[in-house]
């Protein structure tokens, strides 16, 4: 057996790929969880029957009753539904926040002190959600957006330099939608500033291109939204807090105070452990990226404003 337990909710197309890549990486044996009978539980067989090939001991099964995710150490939350072309991540509030909700409350029963891991859209007002419904403190209740964000930023950066993605540091800050915030001057390769190697119109360019990464995507789909790059970016958190490596990485975390932020969940660098967020790191952010993160948080508590009017 390994020695963490992770629970994939939602067994669709980012937490099957997840639930993949961490028994894969061999970080912990995995339950996946669906409402759709018999679903993960023949998604989780098909993995455990590449086992040999792939050559992990890792395990996972796949269920519909949450008895079986009792004692997890982690959550990633993918259940609800995805975006169609046309759609905002918001069109989802509704829908997605009841699914959440409910995930959040029998999961809690039967793992009183896991880590939550929201991946499900609108990603920060899920996340705020599901901390409110779980009880638990913030620092074990945050959401993937940032990771994701970074490594699309990322790869725009690595192809307009011609260089290799693998000296590529990019920083994506704020919510997870139209309104967040590269910040070029805490984007580098292997050090270097990409304002010192990019022209300002080209930094522009790919920061606008990264802002609309999963539309572009949504859009060549037209029946769903991306799901590689997100369950990477997931198990890139799940890595962190399994192996305690504190990696520094930006997670849509409970701000307060921090960047202005007050009570509000939202894209910020932290870093993340064993325990959850170990801290919020404050950057020296410039007069302009502060008053775009603000507008960027804005935002989100304007939704979050209205779900609250929702759900009561
Ligand atoms: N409990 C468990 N699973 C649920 C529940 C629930 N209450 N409600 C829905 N699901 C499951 C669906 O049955 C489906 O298998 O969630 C899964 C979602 O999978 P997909 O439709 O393939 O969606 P996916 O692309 O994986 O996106 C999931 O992540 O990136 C976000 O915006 C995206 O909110 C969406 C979520």
């Amino acid at each position: 057996m390994a020695k963490h337990k992770v629970t994939v909710v939602g067994a669709g197309f980012v937490g099957a790929t997840a639930a993949q890549r961490i028994v894969e990486k061999q970080l912990a044996d995995v339950v996946l969880i669906d409402i759709v009978e018999g679903m993960p539980q023949g998604k989780a067989l098909d993995m455990m029957q590449s086992a040999a090939v792939e050559g992990f001991d890792t395990k996972i099964i796949g269920t519909n009753n949450y008895e079986d995710t009792a004692n997890s150490d982690i959550f990633v939350v993918t259940a609800g539904i995805a975006r169609k072309p046309g759609m905002s991540r918001d069109d989802l509030l509704n829908t997605n926040a009841k699914i959440v909700g409910s995930v959040v409350e029998q999961a809690t029963k039967y793992s009183p002190n896991a880590i939550f891991v929201i991946v499900s859209n609108p990603l920060d007002v899920m996340t705020h959600l599901a901390w409110q419904k779980s009880g638990l403190p913030s620092k074990k209740v945050f959401g993937m957006a940032g990771v994701l964000d970074s490594s699309r930023y990322a790869c725009f950066i690595a192809e307009a330099l011609n260089c290799s993605i693998k000296d590529v540091r990019a920083m994506v800050l704020g919510g997870h939608g139209d309104t967040m915030v590269p910040v070029p001057q805490f984007s580098t390769v292997n050090g270097i500033t990409i304002t010192e190697l990019l022209p300002a119109e080209k930094i522009e360019e790919i920061n606008n291109r990264t802002k609309h990464g999963g539309a572009e995507i949504v859009k060549f789909l037209k029946t769903g939204s991306a799901f590689y790059a997100p369950s990477s970016s997931a198990v890139a958190m799940v890595e962190a807090i399994v192996l305690d490596s504190k990696r520094i990485l930006p997670v849509c975390a409970l701000c307060n105070g921090e960047y202005g932020i007050d009570n509000l969940y939202c894209g910020v660098p932290v870093a993340l452990g064993a325990n959850g967020i170990e801290s919020i790191i404050e950057l020296n952010l410039n007069e302009s990226e502060k008053k775009s993160l603000q507008s960027s948080a804005q935002a989100v508590q304007t939704v979050v404003d209205k779900l609250a009017l929702t759900v009561g």
